[in-house]
């Protein structure tokens, strides 16, 4: 079968990651790169020779070569690109959060239903093959009735992320594991965040969840952790799920791999997000990337994040963080 013709649109710190892993994924040809900022398209093209440069959405959208496209632009302008992609009959990868209100992520979700083409958010912890097994083998924990999911980042990175509320924009990988974890709807929400920081958005955020089922779940999503070389970052996050009969955990600031040299000291490396191996993205990055694709060429059933789930994270996210603003701090 022919290759799958990708664009990807959104140049930013994401799109770069999205391009380099893109260009060693099996059965895939980038053919645009979209930012409406010129300089930066051309820039992540220069080296990808023969690949289009594009600063609008409706010049992919009417671009018959394009299969598919990833969109990697700010949170709140997710429907600006996806929603006309999806109209124009392309298949869409979103990044997380599918939106930032219930109105857009609709939109979204209607345009893909009336066109019948696939759309993602790239919830990559459904790949991650801790986070997958711990929903394998949820079943024998009985039934779960608390859940620790946590997420805390390096300080310097919030002086991009601060734009969105850290529920939606970060937590919401949580949100979305938790929700897939405990199979229940949310009831009640209570947010508790704080703003040490003095920038857009509070960087301390803790949210409670009270399900259905009556299992509850604790949020928490920091940006707090001192500031990293970001080739070495150490990911302090993970989940620990209680239920009648046992306990599920994921730590990935102890489980990875560990290095202690003279140039960096002691650091424990993510391999499960972006590790590379042999020049491939083998973590769950790159294995949600392949799945998508295998998704188009038919090879494979579809097991992400439906829209109807990320629209729930999404729901949860937002009334987490409005729940918060009612808060005085
Ligand atoms: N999954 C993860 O772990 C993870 C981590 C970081 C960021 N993200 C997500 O990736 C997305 C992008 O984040 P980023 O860090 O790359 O942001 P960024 O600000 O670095 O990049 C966004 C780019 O989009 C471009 N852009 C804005 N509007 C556009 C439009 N209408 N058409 C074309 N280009 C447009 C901007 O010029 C910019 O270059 C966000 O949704 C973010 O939450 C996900």
């Amino acid at each position: 079968m022919n290759k799958v013709t990708l664009a990807v649109v959104g140049a930013g710190e994401f799109g770069t990651r999205y391009l380099n892993a893109l260009r060693s994924v099996a059965g895939v040809h980038i053919g645009c790169i979209c930012d409406r900022d010129r300089a930066k398209a051309e820039g992540a093209a220069a080296s990808l020779p023969g690949v289009r440069v594009a600063t609008d959405i409706q010049q992919v959208c009417d671009d018959p070569s394009i299969d598919a496209v990833i969109v990697v632009t700010p949170e709140h302008l997710h429907r600006v690109v996806a929603e006309p992609a999806l109209r124009a009959g392309k298949h869409v990868i979103v990044e997380k959060p599918l939106a930032t209100t219930p109105e857009d992520a609709e939109a979204m979700m209607r345009a893909a239903k009336e066109t019948n083409r696939l759309l993602m958010t790239a919830f990559l912890l459904r790949f991650d093959y801790r986070y997958a097994q711990l929903k394998e083998r949820i079943e024998e924990v009985g039934k779960v009735r608390n859940v620790y999911a946590y997420r805390n980042f390096d300080r310097s990175l919030f002086a991009l992320y601060s734009r969105t509320h850290s529920f939606i924009e970060n937590a919401i990988h949580d949100i979305d594991l938790v929700l897939w974890y405990v199979g229940s709807k949310v009831k009640r929400v209570h947010g508790f965040c704080r703003n040490t920081q003095g920038r857009e958005n509070p960087d301390v955020n803790w949210g409670v969840l009270e399900f259905e089922n009556d299992a509850i779940a604790v949020i928490h999503t920091s940006w707090l952790y001192p500031p990293q070389r970001h080739d070495v970052l150490q990911w302090n996050t993970g989940v620990q799920v209680m239920g009648d009969r046992g306990v599920l955990e994921v730590r990935s600031d102890s489980d990875g791999f560990r290095a202690n040299t003279e140039s960096f000291g002691q650091v424990v490396l993510d391999q499960t997000g972006w590790a590379t191996i042999h020049g491939e993205p083998r973590g769950a990055f790159g294995a949600m990337l392949r799945h998508f694709i295998q998704c188009l060429r038919g090879e494979a059933h579809y097991r992400g994040t439906t829209p109807e789930e990320a629209m729930e994270s999404m729901r949860v996210a937002v009334a987490l963080a409005e729940n918060a603003a009612t808060k005085p701090e």
